[in-house]
């Protein structure tokens, strides 16, 4: 439970960033294409490299170190999403191929459900792997965006009507990667589950901003990638054990057809997945400043069960929630302020708890790439373009150019924004010296 009484520890926060260390006046503003690492998590994948580089499941010393790195890890992520169990947790290489693993094993049971629904507010990766299955006989069913055009948000209420005795699943993403809004996904859930379809979640965009719980999602799939939460590149998933052990996935013939070998075909990187694991302990630090001294006392070590860590960790991404709303405040008030530009998505000051601080916008008269190059020649790392989210771009009215995204996370300040303001509007200003005041 977060004490409410204290101040985010901003300082202390980005000290334990080497990156932002070493990073001089230059702006990370790009997080949601993946976001910088804790000195403890380097540490981590450091001793795992120089220490333990070898394969699991043989009986020396190392061997053995390996297998205990990855039982704490699951552990550990079980924790940070609240799974019922560590054997749901499944690591590998990046959150699309454990999409695509699962849609392939879905795709083989459609049976008298042949109908998914995906959306137009989702990345490609939670798209695309879904489409792949209309050669399996899939039927797609399309849930689109909100028409109040500017905010284009998904509605669980519009999900109604598509839902129905013949829908296998639905495949919605928690939060945009382009415009940062959230998506209501347990009332998602409660309405698939109504008809007895599943709910598949894209995690990757939310997990740095806010706490994930499988169980309050009621989610029978969930993925999440390391690296945009503060980890290396490795991807993980969290699937309900009596849904993902019905799918047919493909595994060497001799492997446990049951959690979790259940979706971890091949080795993966786990010096990566030690970095997972020391990213979550990160989390739960943070987590330490914002529980009360009750919860303080079950969560002192590593070793606890995952059920005991998980409220120490929710208060961490409770107070980054909170802080990230300040920072989404700020950010929407610099950037709308300046003449010439247009924000997408949620803007008003009084639905900041419906998005994270992701923010894409458009400039009048010039091309999104042109104002990413001139604010990366400026120091700022920002990006342009579709953002694997082309429909909702589409729909935005910003094809073929795209937009310009700015997304940050709880290591970013209101200063940095007050920079980034600075260098936008003159930036704007040179690129399109005609643009109109907006007043
Ligand atoms: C919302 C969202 N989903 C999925 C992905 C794909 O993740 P990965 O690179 O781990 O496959 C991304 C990557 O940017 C993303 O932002």
């Amino acid at each position: 439970m977060l004490t409410g009484t204290r101040v985010f520890p901003i300082d202390q926060v980005r000290r334990r960033f080497p990156a932002l260390q070493q990073a001089g006046r230059f702006l990370f503003f790009d997080n949601a294409a993946g976001a910088q690492i804790p000195g403890t998590v380097l540490q981590a994948v450091t001793d795992h490299l120089l220490l333990r580089n070898v394969q699991r499941g043989a009986p020396y010393r190392h061997s053995r170190e390996v297998d205990a790195m990855i039982a704490r890890a699951r552990e550990s992520v079980a924790a940070f999403v609240n799974a019922r169990g560590a054997d749901e947790i499944a690591f590998g290489l990046n959150a699309t191929s454990f999409i695509r693993a699962i849609s392939l094993a879905v795709g083989q049971t459609l049976a008298a459900r042949p109908e998914v629904i995906v959306s137009e507010l989702d990345h490609e990766a939670n798209v695309a792997t879904w489409l792949a299955l209309e050669r399996f006989g899939a039927r797609i069913v399309w849930w689109r965006v909100t028409s109040d055009h500017e905010c284009a948000r998904l509605d669980p209420a519009a999900l109604e009507p598509l839902l129905n005795e013949r829908t296998r699943l639905v495949a919605c993403t928690v939060a945009s990667n382009a415009t940062g809004s959230l998506v209501n996904v347990a009332d998602v859930a409660r309405r698939a589950h109504a008809v007895g379809a599943e709910v598949f979640l894209d995690a990757v965009h939310y997990a740095p901003h806010g706490p994930i719980d499988v169980r309050a999602f009621d989610c029978d799939y969930l993925v999440c990638s390391g690296y945009k939460v503060f980890a290396p590149h490795m991807g993980f998933a969290c699937c309900r054990r009596e849904a993902i052990n019905r799918l047919p996935t493909f595994r060497e013939e001799f492997i446990p057809d049951v959690t979790p070998d259940k979706l971890e075909a091949g080795t993966y990187v786990y010096e990566n997945v030690a970095g997972m694991e020391a990213a979550v302990a990160y989390l739960e630090d943070l987590g330490r400043g914002f529980v009360n001294e009750g919860a303080r006392l079950d969560t002192v070590t590593h070793a606890a069960a995952p059920a005991s860590r998980t409220p120490t960790i929710r208060a961490g991404m409770n107070a980054i929630a909170e802080y990230e709303r300040a920072l989404s405040q700020a950010l929407l008030e610099t950037v709308r302020k300046i003449p010439g530009v247009t924000v997408h998505g949620i803007t008003d000051p009084t639905r900041l708890a419906e998005r994270v601080p992701t923010l894409c916008f458009s400039v009048e008269g010039a091309a999104p790439s042109a104002v990413a190059e001139a604010l990366a020649a400026r120091d700022i790392g920002v990006r342009s373009g579709h953002m694997y989210s082309p429909r909702l771009v589409a729909r935005l009215g910003r094809m073929p150019g795209g937009v310009v995204r700015a997304s940050l996370v709880h290591y970013n300040t209101i200063e940095e924004i007050e920079q980034f303001g600075v260098v936008l509007e003159e930036v704007v200003r040179r690129l399109n010296p005609d643009g109109g005041d907006r007043g």
